[in-house]
């Protein structure tokens, strides 16, 4: 403006300089121009100097401008007149021109007029692209909207969803949360989150009813109550809409596709496994109602089958082999064998099919994979104490058309591959559905070993195999343990001095006391074996070895308590005191007649020799006879002589003139000879009993009276026999000092005489 200005004034003297200098003669000036001397004429400046002179020439809002001898008015920037021209020299007021009506701002912008202008201002929400709060040139500068929620990834928080509005952004919850504020939306994170909605508050609600509601962050399922099964199927499901919880003892296969009945087991299983109280009534009752039907259906669908087809079918729950004949022929074999991986069944047609006639019979064979795992041991119904049972091999139902299956002719052979290696006593069981248990009524073992158990049973349902696990604690088995070694030990000290004393007291010698020798060493060598190598079942061969040399040693004891009662016999009955039996024949029957039975036994069936738990006769088989048998027989001949000595005896007795001492002491002998019997005889019972029950109690009594029989036979022989007391103290006396053998003597004498006369009533 300032370089304006003087330009202008420049121009203007240099204007009047040629004034000046033109109208130098002039007499008088025109319009316009007025004189400043006689000679001088310059431009008159009609807008003055000020903007009031300019105002008060042209009217308001106007710029006056000056020209050589004249001026003109225009209106100011942003102004025009009301005529609307531009030049203008009367005085005419200009008013402001409102730019907005022509909309210079562009979308999304107000226009605002101003005083000589206008400014744009961007709408609500929206900013500037040069970031200028106003603006008026639309081409250089458009309003847009600011995208927070891709500008700021971060902008609701977690668990929500960012949606962009116009000039703002509104933040959404995902499924499963809620705003901390209430509302639909939100969109402060600071003030506002999102929480995990807790849909379980109301659980009936959600989930319906017989079902539990477990919320999760973002989520929550709902799962059926133990005794309840989805009627869907699935384990678990979020929508009451989809399905309800279903009492399982009401649920039944759809059709009797094995499909179906496949997803009938998956959820019964599914459903059992989740039930805590096993061995509740209701527990056993749903496993029941499960067999049942699993039957009934799988023999509906085995009713499909054209004649001899047989259908396999498998899944990670079930195995089913099923096999139908049709049109009343029975095939030529007459038998069936339906095998799924680990169990078979053969059967017979007749049985399949029954007595009737037919248009289709049936068998049908499942096995449950994971059936045994639900129904453990503690459903058997025997309630056995000291035993716990368990299940080693799958479930098993088999299944026929023939409905009267309760007492069969032929009965039906399974076969079980054992789960586990099985060292107790194995039962062949099945579920008695009314008892609603296992049970042994009409199941036997037919044969069992390590990997597989075969049973034969007279009427059909589902089976199993149980192992009876020996719950022998290990506190009681260490003391077992204890007690046996000790015991043996002691048997063995007194076994020992026994013999010695038979060997070397000469005052005794006799038959009897030769028997007694022989007895004693097979004794003596049978527990000495005993101990060292019962339980040595590492190696088979030695194992077998040794239980063959126990067989051996054990009949040999009871060979040569025969061989006693005989010389009893022969005393007693036959010549009173006379002749006794040849050694040269008690030897050869003494050692000969066991080697004999083990010969017979080891040629016989040489697997019979040690199992897998004691180096002894296999029980299971029953090979245990190749010893019980012979020592039955002889406790019978045994107690046959004993009877007839004791009449005999007693007879005697009663004559007229009885040699009393003569007969007191073959009294002794009898009544020895019978306690001995009796000892020997029981051990054996007892022993019997606890290798086939495995009960605690006799665990201990074998133990016990096993290990003591060396004890009672050196009491028995030695103690309770005056010369032999006598020969103990004749040896005392002279192994100890002089001077105290007055005092043994004494001591001896009294003791004698109370052991005399316990054994004149006693005995
Ligand atoms: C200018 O002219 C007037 C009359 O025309 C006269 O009176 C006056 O003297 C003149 N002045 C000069 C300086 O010439
Ligand atoms: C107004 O007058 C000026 C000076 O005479 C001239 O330059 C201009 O063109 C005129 N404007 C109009 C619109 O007549
Ligand atoms: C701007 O206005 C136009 C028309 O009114 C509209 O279609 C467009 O979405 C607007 N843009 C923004 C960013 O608001
Ligand atoms: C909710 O937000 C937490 C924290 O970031 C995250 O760990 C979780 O996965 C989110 N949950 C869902 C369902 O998006
Ligand atoms: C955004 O939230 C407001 C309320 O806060 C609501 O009126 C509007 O409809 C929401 N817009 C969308 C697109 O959801
Ligand atoms: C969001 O909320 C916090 C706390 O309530 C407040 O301090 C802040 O100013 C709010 N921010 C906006 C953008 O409203
Ligand atoms: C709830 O569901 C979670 C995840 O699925 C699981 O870990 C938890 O054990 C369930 N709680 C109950 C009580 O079922
Ligand atoms: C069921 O078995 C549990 C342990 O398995 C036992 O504590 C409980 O007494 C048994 N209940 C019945 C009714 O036998
Ligand atoms: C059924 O058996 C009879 C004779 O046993 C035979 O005549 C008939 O053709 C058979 N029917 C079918 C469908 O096999
Ligand atoms: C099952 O085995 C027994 C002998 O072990 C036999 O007598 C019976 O016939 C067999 N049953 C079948 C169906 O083969
Ligand atoms: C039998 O085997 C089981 C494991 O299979 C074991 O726990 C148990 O002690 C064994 N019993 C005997 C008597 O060896
Ligand atoms: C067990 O018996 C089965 C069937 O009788 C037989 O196939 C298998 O070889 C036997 N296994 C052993 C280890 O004796």
């Amino acid at each position: 403006m300032e370089t304006r200005h003087s330009f202008q004034c420049l121009v203007a003297i240099c204007f009047h300089s040629v004034i000046i200098l033109s109208i130098t003669e002039a007499k008088q000036c025109g319009n316009g121009f007025y004189r400043v001397s006689n000679r001088t004429c310059i431009d008159d400046n009609e807008c003055g100097d000020t903007q009031s002179i300019s105002n008060a020439r042209c009217g308001a809002n106007t710029e006056c401008h000056n020209t050589f001898g004249s001026f003109y008015c225009t209106c100011r920037k942003g102004y025009i007149t009301q005529a609307g021209n531009a030049n203008f020299t009367t005085m005419t007021n200009c008013h402001d021109i409102n730019e907005c009506e022509t909309n210079p701002c562009g979308l999304n912008a107000t226009c605002t007029n101003k005083f000589g202008g206008f400014e744009c201002t961007c709408d609500d929400g929206l900013v500037s692209t040069t970031g200028e709060r106003t603006f008026t040139d639309k081409t250089k500068t458009q309003c847009r909207d600011i995208n927070e929620c891709s500008d700021q990834p971060d902008a609701c928080g977690h668990n929500a969803s960012c949606e962009n509005t116009r000039g703002s952004f509104n933040c959404t919850c995902h499924r499963g949360f809620v705003a901390t504020n209430g509302r639909h939306t939100f969109n402060n994170k600071t003030a506002t989150q999102c929480k995990d909605d807790n849909e379980c508050l109301d659980a009936v609600k959600v989930c319906g009813p017989h079902s539990s509601c477990n919320n999760t962050v973002g989520s929550f399922s709902c799962t059926c109550d133990e005794g309840f099964v989805s009627a869907n199927g699935e384990p678990s499901y979020t929508s009451k809409s989809e399905t309800h919880c279903q009492d399982l003892a009401s649920v039944v296969p759809k059709t009797s596709s094995l499909e179906d009945i496949n997803l009938f087991a998956d959820r019964s299983f599914a459903s059992l496994s989740k039930i805590q109280n096993r061995n509740s009534t209701e527990y056993h009752m749903l496993i029941s109602n499960f067999l049942e039907l699993m039957e009934k259906y799988t023999i509906q669908a085995a009713r499909n089958l054209q004649h001899k087809e047989l259908k396999h079918f498998t899944t990670s729950d079930l195995e089913v082999v099923i096999q139908a004949i049709r049109n009343n022929t029975i095939p030529k074999d007459g038998r069936v064998k339906l095998a799924t991986a680990k169990n078979s069944m053969v059967i017979g047609w007749n049985t399949v099919a029954g007595k009737e006639s037919f248009d289709v019979a049936a068998a049908a064979l499942i096995s449950y994979k994971q059936l045994d795992s639900i129904m453990g041991a503690s459903l058997s119904d025997d309630g056995s104490k000291e035993t716990e049972l368990d299940l080693i091999s799958e479930v098993v139902t088999a299944a026929v058309t023939n409905t009267d299956t309760e007492s069969l002719d032929e009965p039906v052979n399974l076969t079980f591959e054992n789960n586990k290696y099985h060292n107790g006593t194995v039962k062949c069981v099945y579920w008695d559905s009314l008892a609603n248990a296992w049970s042994v009524r009409g199941c036997k073992v037919d044969s069992t070993n390590r990997t597989y158990t075969m049973c034969s049973c007279t009427h059909l349902s589902s089976f199993a195999v149980l192992m009876a696990l020996h719950k022998i604690k290990e506190s009681d088995s260490y003391k077992l343990h204890v007690i046996t070694t000790v015991g043996i030990t002691l048997s063995l000290i007194c076994l020992f001095v026994s013999i010695l004393t038979f060997i070397l007291c000469r005052s005794i010698k006799s038959v009897r006391t030769t028997i007694h020798t022989h007895l004693c060493v097979s004794l003596f060598l049978a527990e000495l074996l005993f101990l060292i190598g019962i339980s040595r079942t590492a190696n088979k061969t030695g194992c077998a070895l040794i239980a063959g040399f126990l067989h051996y040693l054990f009949l040999a004891c009871f060979a040569w308590m025969l061989l006693e009662g005989v010389q009893l016999y022969l005393m007693v009955v036959k010549v009173f005191n006379a002749k006794s039996l040849r050694s040269k024949y008690m030897l050869l029957f003494g050692y000969g007649f066991p080697l004999v039975v083990v010969g017979i036994a080891a040629v016989a069936y040489s697997r019979g020799y040690g199992t897998d738990k004691y180096c002894w006769l296999d029980l299971n088989s029953g090979f245990v006879w190749a010893f019980l048998a012979p020592v039955c027989i002889i406790i019978l001949v045994n107690a046959g002589f004993f009877i007839i000595t004791v009449w005999r005896l007693v007879d005697k007795f009663s004559s007229l003139n009885p040699d009393m001492n003569e007969l007191k002491k073959i009294r002794a002998f009898t009544f020895t000879a019978i306690a001995q019997l009796c000892l020997l005889g029981c051990t054996w019972v007892f022993g019997m009993l606890h290798f086939q029950e495995g009960t605690i109690a006799m665990a201990y009594i074998f133990t016990i009276v096993n290990s003591l029989q060396g004890a009672f036979i050196f009491i028995l022989h030695c103690l309770f026999n005056k010369q032999v007391r006598d020969e103990y103290i004749k040896f005392f006396i002279s192994v100890c000092h002089m001077k105290k053998a007055s005092k043994y003597s004494e001591f001896s004498t009294s003791s004698t005489q109370g052991l005399k006369s316990t054994r004149e009533t006693g005995m």
